[in-house]
């Protein structure tokens, strides 16, 4: 078990939502909250059925839940269109010129998207797909920085059933490419590059290099964004611009879906070097995002709302995209950097688009913390009436700062607790009822059963740390793990039978749950999920390099970091020079994300009789602790000694 990341055992001060807040809210009391969180676990069938009816069903299901031997399926029979909830139905009921989408770019000018406007786009980008002989089932991978074609792509993908991975432009070529080989897509949606501050990405050329290896791939399609010089391969690649122009914006009706099609694959990390595809399907994923972001948000009538997740990772997915929009939400969307060309870029954002509800990483606090008072106070941030952080555990000094600074101690504060494999929020605050403790994600929602279990799989006692577990299926929880039905098996449910999250908490003697961190092999770096195993996939591809072993150490900003400990091959010599040459090759080829903070050269790693690497002991050196713990184990408790001498501080 790992140690809790931040300490959060201190008892902090509680924060009741105001009567003022309460008085509009959907759920606006504990006792409102409690009577239906009642009902919708013990009549589970029956609440996720009345919640459904929200959706639109070209036809209804036929039953709720189904265990197919350990794989659920929800609402079987009924049929839907995710895109079709997403944007013609709110055109159908005069939403049309309701604002969908601003994009704000990262130069500073502004483009607004309707609802009427973002059901064309998706359309012909449909039919672009549909002319470039992608049809249901098909998986297209879509590398995008943050521009409009990004959600459109997804959404037209959706709108005829073809499955979409995104990956995050912020991985490198060789990410890219076994993303890529692992779906088996048939094409790519890419741009010539993306404005990072101020820099152009080459996200085309990197595309360029991953498909080489990727058989599967017939098409890419490009973007125009940057007007950068880039490579086209003649029957391969084309402007997405002229593939546009060619054709019809309606003419493409929306696919009738079963519930169970596969909506999307989206890669994450996991305990070995290849990622695992998490595969989310069409009702129970919208349903979840859905419900969630009505409620978490309390979203109302004349709100903007502005999630600064890239839409590469799974926030971006339910909290940019699907749930927003099947809310007929009003949506920003910004393409850079957090910091570019000021410390005061989020707040500029908020003041000019009038942003009302505010979800961000508590690492982008930190960072915009340390920058000082001065830039948010110098902007007008009235606006805002609701702040919610999600990603890693929020320290309390974050949360105060957040609550204090950039709410003005009106807004509440919600701490969402929730993974890719889960689809939605599954812990957290509703803004009109729950207390808030800073540092909790407080209570489950809707139909969520989470429990804390120790080693042996008994029940942990109040405030005692253990392995978090979700004891009840949901709607929005990932159905398999794509192309490989055992690692899902393996991975969430074999230890305790019931859904094991990979983290570790505890619960108060109010039912509130703490957070704690990972109780597996994943690292939180800056908000990202990264997998210790991938990022030394990528360390041993470096020629020099024999061995590799990544641990975590604290970060004031990023949270977490990447320390590395490296064998070298014999006839090389450590040296500054390699060192920087081995953290770039990590950096071209995975990401700058997976870029290791620190790497130690080392003779020897600490291991087993049989073998197996202690990252315990690791850690401990890495973190520069006086007690390394037990070391008996040790094939050759020497090498401790020597690596903690050698330990770069
Ligand atoms: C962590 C992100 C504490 C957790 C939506 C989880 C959090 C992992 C919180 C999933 C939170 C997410 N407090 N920890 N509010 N939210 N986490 O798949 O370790 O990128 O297992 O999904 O992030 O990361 P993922």
């Amino acid at each position: 078990m790992e140690e809790p990341i931040i300490s959060v055992l201190k008892e902090t001060r509680v924060f009741p939502p105001s009567k003022e807040f309460s008085g509009k809210a959907r759920i606006s009391s504990m006792r409102q909250y409690r009577e239906l969180y009642r009902k919708s676990v013990e009549q589970p069938e029956q609440f996720w059925a009345e919640q459904a009816e929200q959706l639109h069903w070209f036809r209804k299901w036929d039953s709720v839940l189904r265990d197919d031997q350990g794989f659920f399926k929800w609402f079987e029979g009924g049929r839907l269109n995710v895109a079709y909830n997403c944007l013609d139905r709110h055109v159908e009921a005069g939403k049309g010129n309701s604002i969908a989408l601003i994009w704000e770019q990262e130069n500073g000018q502004a483009t607004t998207f309707t609802y009427a406007k973002l059901l064309e786009e998706v359309s012909r980008m449909a039919n672009v797909l549909k002319g470039n002989g992608i049809g249901k089932g098909d998986r297209v991978c879509i590398y995008l920085p943050m521009i409009p074609e990004l959600p459109i792509s997804m959404l037209a993908c959706a709108r005829i059933g073809a499955v979409h991975s995104v990956i995050f432009a912020g991985f490198s070529s060789d990410a890219v490419r076994d993303r890529v080989q692992d779906s088996d897509a048939k094409m790519v949606i890419t741009s010539d590059g993306g404005f990072r501050n101020g820099a152009i990405v080459p996200l085309k050329d990197i595309v360029d290099k991953a498909v080489k290896e990727c058989r599967t791939v017939e098409k890419v399609l490009v973007v125009k964004r940057c007007a950068n010089r880039v490579v086209m391969k003649k029957g391969r690649d084309s402007w997405l611009h002229d593939q546009l122009s060619s054709v019809r914006s309606d003419g493409c009706p929306a696919e009738s879906l079963h519930s169970e099609d596969s909506l999307f694959i989206l890669y994450t990390s996991g305990t070995t070097g290849k990622p695992k595809g998490v595969l989310h399907t069409q009702a129970g994923y919208l349903l979840y995002a859905s419900l969630t972001f009505t409620h978490v948000f309390d979203i109302r009538e004349k709100d903007i709302y502005w999630c600064t997740a890239d839409i590469g990772w799974i926030t971006g997915h339910s909290y940019t995209v699907y749930g927003p929009l099947a809310n007929a939400a009003a949506v920003v969307m910004y393409e850079g950097g957090p910091s570019y060309p000021r410390p005061d870029r989020f707040w500029k954002i908020i003041e000019k688009h009038k942003v009302s509800v505010f979800y961000t990483a508590p690492t982008a606090l930190r960072a915009l913390m340390k920058q000082g008072d001065d830039w948010p106070d110098k902007c007008n941030l009235k606006s805002l009436r609701l702040l919610g952080t999600v990603g890693e555990p929020i320290n309390p000094e974050a949360w105060m700062w957040y609550y204090t600074v950039i709410g003005r101690k009106h807004c509440p504060v919600v701490d969402t607790w929730w993974q890719t494999e889960t689809g939605g929020i599954m812990i957290t605050p509703l803004p009109g009822a729950t207390p808030l403790k800073p540092g909790s994600a407080t209570l489950p929602f809707f139909g969520i059963v989470p429990g804390i279990v120790k080693e042996d799989g008994s029940r942990a006692k109040e405030n005692e740390g253990g392995y978090l577990v979700i004891r009840k299926p949901w709607p929005g929880m990932l159905r398999t793990v794509w192309k490989n039905p055992e690692r899902y098996k393996h991975t969430y449910f074999e230890q305790f039978g019931v859904y094991l999250t990979g983290d570790s908490a505890r619960c108060d003697r109010d039912g509130y749950f703490w957070i704690m961190g990972r109780t597996d092999d994943v690292i939180k770096v800056a908000g990202h999920r990264l997998g210790t195993a991938e990022v030394e996939s990528h360390l041993v591809s470096h020629p020099t390099v024999a061995e590799a072993a990544i641990v975590p150490i604290l970060d004031v900003v990023k949270g977490q970091a990447l320390y590395a400990f490296v064998i070298l091959k014999k006839g090389n010599k450590p040296s500054d020079r390699l060192r920087q040459d081995i953290i770039t090759h990590v950096a071209e080829h995975m990401g700058k994300i997976a870029r290791p903070e620190k790497l130690q050269f080392a003779d020897d790693l600490p291991k087993t009789r049989s073998g197996k690497i202690m990252r315990r002991i690791l850690k401990a050196i890495a973190e520069g602790a006086k007690d390394l713990g037990n070391t008996t184990t040790l094939a050759d408790p020497s090498v401790v000694e020597k690596l903690a001498k050698g330990r770069i501080a």
